[in-house]
């Protein structure tokens, strides 16, 4: 009895002593551990993970990015506030012009002189395409908000030769007719376009053109064979499988094209949107993981192909995730087509999940190198339009903490703190079923980046702080670390026009002097950043 009563004791004394740290209900008397070893390096974080994506649907491009019309748009109809918070969310480089949009579009219809341009009826989306933005009015908005350029050709309804053309009129100098045609159109020098995915989502049945993978592959071959004989320099990105319905095969997918076009292509490109649609707070928060256990299905066959590829000097394939996000509420019947279509209006949970993502990415840096957020303005996006102004959604500030702060080189960092399991849930509309076993309540990445290291910490519990103990494995921490947060009120927090619940606050910095150990409790349902030094 003595003793249980101590033991009590004890635990109100800790409790009591964790409690000033969170000014929140802290329940357990063992601190988490994050154990941060600048030694154990996982690779070099790329930063085209901080990718975007822009595709005519919706109001992505009209409406969006570009109303000519409007008080608020520069001369060439470019808005300048979605440009001004484009620009603070630090993008490198923006995925163009579809998705699923691609694969009936042909890109001569988008360039010239603009009251020539046809109007097409857009079959993915079921709409009518006006082309009155095109190639070269989407690279001058990429240079303008300082973000690079990546283009998908059609591998639907288009030819190999289509794709070849459009890589000669956007990077030969001079000389043959398509370079030549866009020095008439005004643009004398060529754009170099680095970044071409060979087609989107081929895989995927509701795609224009679907292809089975040896056709695919025949095809994809074909049309990187033109286009690097063009432009030798470009890096080529596969489509990889998007199809993760219950009676589809992605792994059989992923693993024909790797084989088939190992010596030529430099990225698989994976997509992924999660959802909760059975208002599951915790099922919901574990959807990142299913990003990370395909990476490393992916990775795995990646490396098989690698042993008897001919690749010369050219390094191995990497995985792009050129599409993720949350999508679900805006994914049946009008809110999929015309011109509202695809608008979330994200919460806070939805941005726990995208910081989770980009966690993700960092913690898998050494085969992900590239990742784009789908999309950027109205259509699933961070950045929200009307004709009068716009607001940064919930999902805008964990993408741009990550994309100003969190790079150098990704660390194998030790967690151990509480965990939670699954039961059997859907991960988004009309893809198989999971179960997450020993979810950790804390999801962590660390980078070092010259002497600073970066601790980016999502508290996947509703309820309770996490009081935790950061542990420097090699090296003191040492200096004022600075920590931001992302929060709200309760996990249904939205932004809207006027109205900023959900953004980053930066709280009072922890002062630490030459110690192997600090401790912060991590608030409940938050994104926190920690920044400082570890000297060695
Ligand atoms: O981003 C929305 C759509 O999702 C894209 O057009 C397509 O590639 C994916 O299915």
């Amino acid at each position: 009895m003595i003793k249980i009563l101590k033991t009590r004791k004890l635990l109100l004394i800790s409790a009591a002593a964790m409690a000033f740290f969170a000014g929140t209900e802290v329940l357990s008397a063992q601190n988490a551990r994050i154990k941060i070893d600048i030694d154990r390096t996982i690779g070099k974080v790329d930063k085209n993970i901080y990718g975007s994506f822009v595709e005519h649907l919706g109001r992505c491009v009209y409406g969006g990015i570009y109303d000519p019309g409007s008080p608020l748009s520069d001369k060439d109809g470019f808005r300048n506030d979605v440009k001004q918070a484009v620009k603070d969310l630090n993008v490198s480089l923006v995925r163009y012009p579809g998705g699923n949009f691609v694969s009936n579009y042909h890109w001569l219809d988008g360039v010239g002189p603009k009251d020539k341009r046809p109007t097409r009826l857009e079959l993915a989306w079921g709409r009518l395409e006006s082309n009155q933005v095109g190639t070269d009015e989407f690279m001058k908005y990429t240079k303008e908000i300082g973000s690079e350029p990546y283009f998908s050709v059609n591998m639907g309804t288009g030819t190999i030769e289509e794709a070849q053309r459009w890589v000669e009129y956007c990077n030969v100098d001079s000389g043959p007719y398509y370079a030549e045609l866009r020095k008439k159109y005004g643009h004398p020098k060529p754009y170099d376009i680095k970044y071409w995915s060979l087609g989107n989502e081929m895989d995927g049945f509701w795609q224009m053109g679907h292809l089975n993978a040896e056709d695919y592959s025949k095809k994809a071959r074909e049309a990187a064979k033109l286009m690097k004989l063009t432009s030798p320099d470009i890096k080529l990105v596969a489509a990889g499988s998007s199809n993760y319905r219950p009676n589809a095969d992605p792994n059989a997918w992923n693993a024909t094209i790797l084989h088939e076009l190992r010596d030529v292509v430099d990225y698989i490109a994976l997509h992924i949107y999660v959802g909760n649609p059975e208002d599951n707070y915790y099922d919901f928060m574990s959807t990142p993981l299913v990003c990370e256990q395909r990476t490393k299905i992916v990775k795995g066959m990646i490396a098989r192909e690698m042993e008897k590829a001919d690749r010369g000097d050219r390094g191995p394939i990497h995985i792009a995730w050129d599409e993720y996000n949350v999508w679900y509420r805006a994914r049946a019947g009008a809110s999929m087509h015309g011109t509202r279509a695809l608008e979330e209006h994200y919460n806070l949970e939805d941005a726990l999940v995208i910081a989770q993502f980009l966690n993700v990415f960092v913690r898998n840096a050494d085969v992900v190198k590239m990742a784009n957020l789908a999309q950027l303005v109205n259509v699933i996006a961070p950045i929200y339009t009307s004709e009068k102004g716009m607001f940064k959604q919930t999902i805008y500030y964990p993408f741009q903490l990550f994309s100003n702060n969190v790079k150098g080189t990704s660390l194998d960092t030790y967690v151990d703190c509480g965990t939670y399991s699954t039961k059997e849930f859907p991960i988004g509309l009309g893809e198989s079923k999971t179960i997450q076993k020993d979810v950790p309540y804390l999801d962590v990445s660390t980078t070092y980046d010259n002497g600073e290291v970066t601790i980016c910490v999502v508290n996947r519990n509703k309820d309770k702080a996490i009081p935790t103990d950061l542990i420097s494995e090699e090296g003191k921490f040492d200096g004022d670390f600075e920590v931001y947060e992302i929060n709200g009120p309760n996990v249904k927090s939205e932004n809207d026009f006027g109205k900023t619940t959900v953004q980053t606050e930066k709280k009072p910095d922890i002062k630490v002097r030459n110690a192997a150990k600090f401790t912060y409790s991590f608030a409940p349902h938050s994104f926190t950043m920690i920044k400082g030094h570890i000297k060695k």
